[in-house]
């Protein structure tokens, strides 16, 4: 079965707000998308892996005539790839080169908070350092790494702090995807900028509280790209890195694709479409098969009617490899007779988005859990003003299931492990919360303006030895 349609809710999307700016490719060459380069350990051991990561200031030519001034890490702009194997044990060396405080948060990563997992209550300031280690228990995925200093996280990601990171284990390895990076396995960061004069970028000039949007679209920091398949199959990492938009992806000639992935893990089985909708922070691994087309052709991806990326077709060895009906298992648990539903409600637009008819506050512990036992959340987006829109949800700190959508199944592609979970105005999600790790974590909207202006909370998940553990928690004034 192939799927034809993008599933949410049309009158939700992007599109309908006031505030949408639609896309447009600026009439320059097509550029060689950028592949970001992996990160080199600095050390390796058959258990440990050691890293340094900066995040810098940098210079990057996206236009023609002045370079951006944009930011990165331990790159001018977005980052390194970072690669990570399942079982080994972290050690990361931060550095903070930039002229303001920033975070390092693992956007996807399992690892205990709110230090490790490099929230607002990790700071790295300007000159300083940090040293975190963590280990490695999770599936092999498409995780993500960005800044998160409350209440400038979409400010920062917007300057460029956002890298790809790849989490791999022993079950994807056996499977028969492309996993050639850079060659048959590439990220697709997908992001929109405004150019100002100099093409320069000005976060500021053009702030919207439900999300700043540009007009360019920007993949991998690049503008106008072009990709060389030089394979019959390619596997895309497909992240929207976007702080607001949404994108309605499809290939030219309505080409057929699969997903063999979502935020957190493989799916337990590949999905077969010709479009795919993903909201900010969202991650969905796709294969395209080439094989109907011949040197020299192009194969262009789109979001509505705005080309992303040209793929152009050189020479290729046939591939028959076929993927099995079945990928993998998603552990599934009972959820606990003790811990009944719990209930979280988005709320408002604009300025006066909240979570449960709050806004964020650093020392405040909104809901406590313990480590190991299973609860159904049911998230909610009240559709309360001006006809709503798509809040997509995300936890820190765990991978969670889908139960369901106003009480029917998922969408085909929502039977894997997520980490965001977007909400459809006057939407129920129910979802499957299991925490193995303890700490304070943030739950929140990802359109990353909303999360700064306040649809945020906190949870504490504690080991059951331990339920009042205190956790130093900055506030706005300690900052
Ligand atoms: Cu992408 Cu608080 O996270
Ligand atoms: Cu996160
Ligand atoms: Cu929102």
């Amino acid at each position: 079965k192939v799927y034809t349609d993008y599933f949410y809710n049309e009158s939700a999307f992007n599109t309908h707000d006031g505030g949408y700016i639609p896309m447009e490719v600026p009439d320059i060459p097509q550029q060689q998308l950028r592949i970001p380069e992996l990160l080199h350990p600095d050390k390796e051991t058959d258990t440990d892996m050691y890293y340094t990561l900066t995040a810098q200031e940098g210079e990057t030519q996206l236009l023609p005539g002045a370079k951006t001034k944009t930011w990165g890490f331990s790159a001018p702009l977005l980052g390194k790839t970072i690669v990570l194997k399942n079982g080994k044990t972290i050690h990361m060396h931060l550095q903070n080169h930039l002229p303001e405080m920033t975070t390092f948060h693992w956007h996807g990563l399992n690892i205990p908070g709110p230090i490790e997992d490099g929230g607002c209550h990790a700071p790295v300031y300007p000159d300083g350092h940090r040293d975190i280690k963590f280990k490695i228990h999770q599936p092999a995925a498409t995780v993500w790494l960005h800044a998160h200093p409350c209440p400038e996280t979409a400010y920062q990601v917007w300057r460029g702090l956002a890298a790809p990171v790849i989490v791999q284990d022993d079950v994807e390895s056996k499977l028969p995807f492309p996993r050639d990076y850079g060659v048959d396995d590439i990220p697709l960061i997908l992001q929109d900028r405004h150019f100002h004069e100099n093409n320069q970028w000005d976060y500021r000039a053009d702030y919207d509280p439900d999300g700043v949007q540009g007009p360019t679209p920007m993949i991998n920091g690049t503008v106008n790209p072009y990709f060389d398949v030089t394979t019959q199959k390619l596997r895309l990492r497909i992240l929207d890195g976007a702080n607001r938009r949404e994108w309605r992806l499809h290939f030219s000639d309505d080409l057929a694709f699969t997903q063999i992935a979502s935020d957190d893990g493989i799916l337990p089985e590949p999905v077969h479409f010709t479009h795919l909708m993903t909201t900010c922070a969202e991650r969905h691994e796709i294969i395209v098969d080439f094989s109907n087309y011949k040197p020299g052709d192009e194969v262009i991806l789109y979001s509505d009617d705005t080309p992303l990326v040209h793929f152009r077709i050189h020479e290729f060895a046939p591939d028959n490899t076929t993927l099995p009906d079945h990928l993998v298992d998603i552990p599934d648990y009972e959820p606990d007779p003790d811990m009944p539903l719990h209930k979280v409600v988005m709320s408002g637009m604009d300025e006066w988005v909240m979570i449960d008819g709050k806004k964020f506050s650093m020392q405040r512990i909104d809901y406590k859990m313990p480590i190991n036992k299973t609860q159904l959340w049911d998230i909610s987006n009240t559709n309360d003003m001006n006809g709503g829109m798509i809040h997509p949800f995300h936890m820190h700190g765990l991978a969670f299931t889908i139960v369901s959508r106003n009480g029917k199944a998922p969408y085909p592609n929502e039977h894997g492990l997520k980490d965001v979970i977007a909400v459809n105005p006057d939407e129920h999600v129910v979802i499957k919360v299991r925490f193995t790790v303890p700490g304070v974590f943030m739950y929140h909207c990802h359109i990353i303006e909303h999360e700064d202006g306040g649809m945020m909370a906190q949870i504490q998940v504690y080991d059951p030895k331990e339920p009042d553990k205190k956790y130093d928690l900055m506030d706005h004034e300690t900052l």
